[in-house]
């Protein structure tokens, strides 16, 4: 992931700062916008690898934190970690069996890229609708969702169905995200569960 960034100012800040990786910052900027996690949540993060999110996550919350990603993930002190497909049925259930709350579900998961775009971005958008399907499963009434996604055609239906979920839902388009890239992070607060909250 490194080299698809590339070694310029904010990768080489974000070694210079021990993140693991650019995004670090993509996550600090989101919860500086919209203030999804709070100092006692339990929060699980999707397509977490290499881990930068999760080491911003660790610093932001006491409670339980755990990646999962199809990737191990290096150990982070004080961080659980899963090898899983974030769109395994299965997985819902492990998670509330291990955690048992889960107030915060983030997902920064992405496709590996095959170069076609409008393919590329359907794909995109089908890995945020699976973690809306998970965060759906697993999230406490009143709990937070950040997933990313990418602006196109698909895009709509994803923020609708957020909509749909929670008391609101926003889009947030990261400064540390590279120029020009269509990449655009959905954030949901306030679960309320079903189709109870469409606006
Ligand atoms: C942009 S990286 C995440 C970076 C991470 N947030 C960080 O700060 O280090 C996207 C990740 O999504 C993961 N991913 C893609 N599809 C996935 C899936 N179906 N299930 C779980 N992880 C997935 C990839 O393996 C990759 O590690």
């Amino acid at each position: 992931m490194g080299s698809q960034w590339g070694r310029d100012g904010e990768y080489s800040r974000a070694v210079r700062e021990g993140y693991r990786s650019r995004a670090a910052y993509k996550l600090l900027e989101v919860q500086q916008h919209a203030g999804v996690i709070r100092r006692d949540d339990n929060v699980v993060e999707l397509g977490a690898a290499p881990g930068s999110w999760l080491q911003v996550v660790r610093s932001l919350t006491d409670g339980r934190v755990l990646g999962i990603d199809l990737n191990p993930i290096a150990p982070i002190e004080g961080v659980e970690t899963v090898v899983a497909d974030l769109a395994d049925p299965g997985l819902p259930a492990r998670v509330k069996e291990a955690l048992g709350v889960v107030n915060v579900v983030l997902s920064d998961a992405a496709p590996k890229l095959s170069g076609q775009r409008s393919y590329d971005q359907a794909r995109a958008v089908a890995l945020g609708e699976a973690a809306l399907g998970f965060a759906r499963a697993v999230l406490k009434p009143g709990g937070n969702l950040v997933v990313k996604s990418f602006q196109g055609e698909d895009f709509p239906g994803l923020l609708a169905a957020v909509r749909a979920s929670f008391r609101s839902a926003r889009t947030y388009q990261a400064r540390a995200s590279r120029r020009g890239s269509r990449e655009v992070y959905v954030i949901g607060k306030n679960f309320v569960g079903g189709d109870a909250g469409a606006e």
